[in-house]
């Protein structure tokens, strides 16, 4: 149920922000459209000029019944034909596709109408929007969204917060803005909501308080963690005390996973019922819980469809949207046209069922695909305290954590550094021809000045390093292969 409107966060913004006005041509760009304006306003190429006069894609036709990485194969009966005409409908006289002679045009910045719809009904399925004015506006996926949501609310030298090993490219695409990333330690089940209150009940008045936190809640990438419905509301109240945006950066939502089980006997993948059931068992995300318009949800088809689609979403209220949309008119104007009209024809034919047949499909791969990894590690991996697996719940990491303290060389060799024992690690692993990433290359390690009170970065365990790995980028075969020579390097450098 939706009650209310969302808050006026425009405190929040930076100085880009309040002094960007929108471009007076973009304010009239919708006339085009208008059968009774002539219009001499703009430099729009005409259509006739594109030279393309359809554009056709064929893909498997839901509910999937071969699984989803079967290829259709041009039958009727199992393949979903997406014929996007240059002009009108479809030759299905299908009228939720986007001509192409409007998809390769300008204007439509929030993005295409029909996509939009897609995506908004989705939204509204999945997660329960709490407060009237919400809306989505079309993206060019999450890398972007962030480089964006960085312009909308940092000033050169705000500070902003982040789980202390979050996605690299996040943290360097703030710092080259000039925004310190403050690190939040995060555990097994992701970010702590005590040591978050604790970091800001304390902060130092002398520094500007964060403005957003940034967090991967679902198969958080690196750590392969994921954040409990109940830490959530925690940090959702946290984020009202203390006045600060949530960003959740959810590529890997739709990747939840059973829990693994380790005797193989007693699997069983869960069978849903209906798409209701598959939809109630999904992690609350934090758009959900939201009643004041406090959330920006990042969404994104790289880890569901394909990542050169180059296609995502965000969620958010009308207003914040708003300032996308400014932002968009002056960088990226609107995603791919190509990509829209191919995505949301493909989508708008599976339908909103048909894309959740998809994502159980998905779920399943992934099940697959972790319990191979995880059994591997088990197997190959050292079976010592020093040496720990936590099996993910989501997204496509798996995490080694390692007690560097227990390496036989750690006080000599690496001077009890554990940097130099992960570095170590590092170059053992690439020797025994396996790539699995150090955690270091994630941490998000920013500081103000003057600088927070020394407890704020407290670390329980020092000596605590770990190995970031994915499950999803290789046949099954070769996963294992390649977690077999992580366990002989780590035996190796380890001495067992
Ligand atoms: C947490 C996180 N955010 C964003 C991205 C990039 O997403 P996109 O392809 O939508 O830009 C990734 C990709 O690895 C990621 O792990």
């Amino acid at each position: 149920m939706t009650v209310g409107e969302s808050l006026d966060f425009s405190h929040l913004y930076s100085e880009e922000t309040k002094s960007r006005k929108s471009s007076p041509l973009k304010t009239c760009i919708h006339l085009f459209q208008d059968p009774n304006i002539v219009f001499l306003g703009g430099g729009l190429p005409l259509s006739k000029y594109f030279p393309w006069e359809n554009l056709q894609a064929e893909s498997p036709l839901p509910p999937f019944p071969n699984g989803i990485g079967a290829a259709p194969s041009g039958d009727a009966k199992d393949t979903c034909v997406t014929s996007i005409p240059k002009d009108g409908t479809s030759k299905a006289g299908d009228t939720n596709d986007i001509p192409l002679s409007r998809a390769l045009q300008y204007g439509f910045s929030m993005g295409q109408p029909e996509y939009l719809s897609f995506v908004r009904e989705h939204t509204q399925l999945v997660h329960k929007m709490q407060y009237e004015d919400w809306d989505v506006l079309a993206t060019i996926g999450n890398t972007g969204s962030w480089e964006s949501t960085l312009r909308i609310f940092c000033n050169r030298g705000d500070t902003i917060l982040a789980e202390k090993y979050t996605f690299s490219s996040s943290v360097y695409a703030a710092e080259a803005q000039g925004v310190n990333v403050f690190p939040v330690p995060l555990d097994a089940d992701g970010l702590i909501p005590e040591r978050l209150e604790a970091i800001l009940d304390n902060w130092n008045p002398e520094t500007p308080k964060p403005k957003l936190l940034y967090t991967i809640p679902t198969g958080q990438n690196p750590t392969g963690s994921s954040l409990s419905d109940d830490r959530k509301k925690e940090i959702y109240r946290i984020a009202q005390k203390h006045d600060f945006i949530i960003i959740e950066d959810e590529p890997y939502y739709f990747l939840q996973m059973d829990a693994y089980e380790k005797d193989p006997s007693k699997r069983k993948a869960i069978e849903f019922a209906s798409h209701d059931e598959f939809v109630n068992s999904l992690a609350k995300s934090f758009i959900s819980l939201d009643t004041e318009g406090r959330v920006i949800r990042m969404d994104s088809f790289s880890k569901v469809l394909g990542p050169g689609t180059r296609l995502g979403w965000l969620v958010g209220s009308k207003r914040i949207l708003r300032a996308y949309t400014q932002l968009h008119e002056m960088t990226i104007q609107n995603p791919s046209g190509f990509s829209q009209a191919i995505v949301s024809g493909t989508l708008n034919r599976w339908g909103q069922h048909g894309f959740l047949d998809w994502l159980i499909g998905l779920r399943q791969e992934y099940n697959e695909k972790r319990d191979v990894a995880i059994d591997a590690l088990y197997k190959y991996v050292p079976s010592t305290p020093a040496l720990t697996v936590t099996p993910p719940i989501a997204g496509m990491f798996f995490t080694v954590n390692i007690d560097a303290s227990a390496h036989p060389e750690f006080a000599t060799k690496y001077q009890s550094k554990p940097e130099l024992v992960e570095q170590a690690i590092y170059e053992k692993v690439i020797a025994c021809g396996v790539l699995v990433v150090p955690g270091i290359w994630f941490k998000a390690d920013g500081e103000t000045t003057p600088a927070q009170p020394k407890e704020s970065k407290a670390e329980p365990n020092p000596n605590g390093i770990f190995f970031r790995g994915t499950y999803a980028a290789v046949p099954l075969d070769k996963l294992q292969d390649g977690i077999k020579r992580f366990g002989i390097a780590l035996k190796e450098e380890f001495g067992l």
